[in-house]
């Protein structure tokens, strides 16, 4: 099938990926059994039956359960470089992931011990595979606005690292104002700013992440469909949207794939993007997410130019490193 070709050609961008939610079933076992750590289910097998999600939160349990098991350097390194050989089959030429510090911390594993096997993976996937990065850490919004500026802290001494801040975990309850201040000391500090607003909270969620937070990018924000002005205002600041079609899917944030907003959000002049959010317990990496949408959402050749374009100009890459992967 010529699109189905295509989508899985084109050189791409993945600007939404939660690295922990890349922890396959296999490696997760493996990692549990290295590290001596009795774990819940007994098979793979038993595990994926497990994943069937009404909403955001029966997957979030399962998520921070899943990464419980990662206590080494290595096991984080091996997580992140797994990630980036898989997204190499599939074209991706830069990802731009985020990372869960506090997912660890609360765990009594180091920032230090997370941040430098993820490091050191991104490091050598750029070198092994060509595949260029840039590295997010991410708030967990059901936690204080003090817990995150604990994170920061402990931040510091790798900012050289460290590209940008989001904000993700349970959304409804957890608006984004009540992290302003931080995310205002990110900013000075010269952090890029995206995050998760609009996948289950409503859309004033999104104009909070966009005038409070200034945001120079949402991930997801579907529901700013609701509401035209907000239309409006992320097209004028031509702020990217990171839509990921099968983690809406698996989450009930969409009821099927037929009429995914996707399309609407192209319509409207949006920059929207393709990405997998946690492509192990979602069912897929980009192509298939690409796939998901030329089979069931009738996407066009034109839209999955514009979607390829749309990864690229929403990245945090320099006009001349994005010339350099086209
Ligand atoms: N953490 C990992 N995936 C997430 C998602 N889709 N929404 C909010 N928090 C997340
Ligand atoms: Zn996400």
């Amino acid at each position: 099938d010529t699109l189905l070709n295509l989508a899985y050609q084109m050189p791409k961008t993945e600007l939404h990926l939660h690295i922990e939610g890349t922890f396959e079933p296999e490696l997760m076992f493996a990692i549990a059994k290295r590290n001596n750590i009795p774990f819940k289910y007994d098979s793979v097998d038993a595990l994926k039956s497990a994943y069937q999600f009404e909403n955001l939160q029966d997957f979030l349990d399962l998520y921070y359960q899943g990464m419980s098991v990662l206590l080494k350097e290595q096991d984080f390194y091996d997580l992140t470089m797994a990630y980036l050989k898989r997204v190499h089959q599939d074209n991706v030429v830069h990802v731009e992931i985020f990372f869960d510090p506090q997912g660890h911390t609360s765990r009594g594993i180091s920032f230090e011990t997370q941040i430098n096997g993820i490091y050191r993976a991104l490091k050598d996937g750029e070198q092994q595979l060509g595949i260029t990065f840039k590295l997010i850490m991410s708030f967990l919004r059901h936690l204080s606005e003090s817990s995150a500026f604990e994170t920061l802290e402990l931040a510091k001494p790798y900012l050289d690292w460290i590209d940008g801040v989001g904000l993700d975990s349970s959304e409804v309850g957890h608006p984004p104002q009540k992290f302003a201040n931080v995310f205002a000391e990110c900013k000075k500090l010269g952090l890029s700013i995206t995050a998760h607003a609009g996948e289950e909270g409503p859309p004033e969620y999104v104009w909070e992440a966009i005038e409070t937070i200034q945001v120079n990018r949402i991930d997801h924000g579907n529901r700013a469909l609701e509401e035209s002005d907000l239309i409006a205002e992320i097209k004028k600041r031509g702020l990217t949207l990171t839509v990921c079609p099968l983690s809406n899917l698996k989450l009930c944030v969409v009821p099927n794939m037929d009429n995914h907003p996707i399309k609407s959000m192209l319509k409207f002049g949006l920059n929207a993007t393709v990405n997998s959010d946690d492509p192990a317990y979602f069912g897929g990496y980009i192509n298939d997410n690409y796939k998901a949408l030329i089979k069931d959402s009738g996407i066009s050749k034109n839209e999955l130019y514009t979607l390829a374009c749309n990864s690229f100009n929403g990245s945090w890459l320099s006009s001349e490193q994005k010339s350099r992967h086209l």
